[in-house]
């Protein structure tokens, strides 16, 4: 694989590799030292047409600890506010000598652009284009999802856990690639969300879909609850087009600290931040001890690290 541009793309052997690979680049971060030599010489560039504080951060952390060089863009306060177009922008960009390139955009498709138009001459990573994909994002949930609930010693994928994805999966890139890779790894995957922020021609996906948050706690064992941002800035009218309220969309799909208490003793609660504390989780369940919101941060750091070792050492680096 050249490229990491979509959970789609991922077979379960990828998967796994990557996860496996990611629980190695773990290891490594509880030494003393923590810096590896593995990509020495290698430049990696931090592309960023989208705000972001976790992947981006994360990404440059993980090239650092890989020994790679560095070069972060991001789009406010460059010439992309003059006009430039994303074309000259990844010209002037490989001029500088890139071996990869991390890349965030507003724009769906954006990544894939950049793999296939000859700009750039590295792998691309796609950090999330528009409403498409967020890869890493899904690899980092699967991989705290493996590290809390997976418990068999032979246990590589995530076969017999159940998850449910909850809020705005009309606008979730992080919705559309979990459910892809978490059906990839054997999960069942079940979708809350109402009629109004759940994407057309959702019928071929491989989930199921409930409309209210006490109809998936009452019918589904789940292991993990992830729930998703309401993206404010990617809807009309602040919202009030997808729900009458913040209140109403609270009272129906928020977790509170009543619904967290119904969920079985090992359950796990997950949110790719950033969270709006009071709409879609309450402070009392986002700071929970069952919890792992700030770990898949954490977690995001081995799995970009894999990434990145995974595509830039090549053959060799994945021997
Ligand atoms: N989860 C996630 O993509 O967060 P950021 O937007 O802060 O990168």
């Amino acid at each position: 694989m050249r490229h990491l541009l979509s959970a789609k793309d991922l077979s379960r052997d990828d998967a796994i590799l990557i996860l496996d690979t990611a629980a190695q680049m773990a290891a490594t971060q509880e030494r003393e030292v923590r810096k590896l030599p593995t990509l020495r010489g290698k430049t990696v560039v931090n592309l960023f047409f989208e705000d972001s504080t976790r992947t981006r951060i994360s990404f440059e952390a993980a090239a650092k600890r890989l020994s790679a060089d560095v070069i972060n863009f991001s789009a406010k306060g460059s010439s992309v506010s003059k006009g430039e177009s994303l074309k000259d922008t990844a010209l002037t960009l490989q001029a500088m000598g890139a071996d990869a390139v991390v890349v965030r955009h507003w724009a769906s498709g954006a990544a894939s652009r950049l793999a296939t138009s000859g700009w750039m001459h590295g792998s691309v990573l796609n950090a999330g284009d528009g409403t498409h994909q967020h890869p890493t994002q899904a690899l980092l949930d699967a991989f705290t999802m493996r590290k809390h609930l997976v418990t068999d010693p032979l246990g590589n994928d995530l076969a017999g856990l159940t998850v449910a994805i909850v809020g705005d999966v009309l606008h979730s890139r992080v919705a559309r690639s979990n459910v892809q890779l978490l059906h990839t790894l054997g999960a069942t995957v079940v979708l809350v969300a109402p009629p109004t922020l759940v994407p057309i021609g959702i019928d071929p996906w491989p989930c199921d879909v409930v409309h209210t948050l006490d109809q998936a706690l009452d019918a589904y064992d789940i292991d993990a609850l992830m729930m998703l941002r309401v993206q404010r800035e990617r809807m009309t009218g602040g919202g009030a087009a997808f729900f009458p309220s913040p209140e109403e969309y609270s009272r129906i799909y928020g977790l509170d600290g009543a619904r967290m208490r119904r969920l079985p003793d090992h359950a796990i609660i997950m949110h790719p931040g950033p969270m709006n504390r009071g709409l879609e989780i309450s402070a009392e369940a986002a700071d929970s001890p069952r919890s792992v919101i700030v770990e898949q941060v954490a977690n995001g750091v081995a799995v970009r690290m894999a990434a990145l070792y995974l595509l830039l050492a090549g053959e060799e680096g994945a021997a």
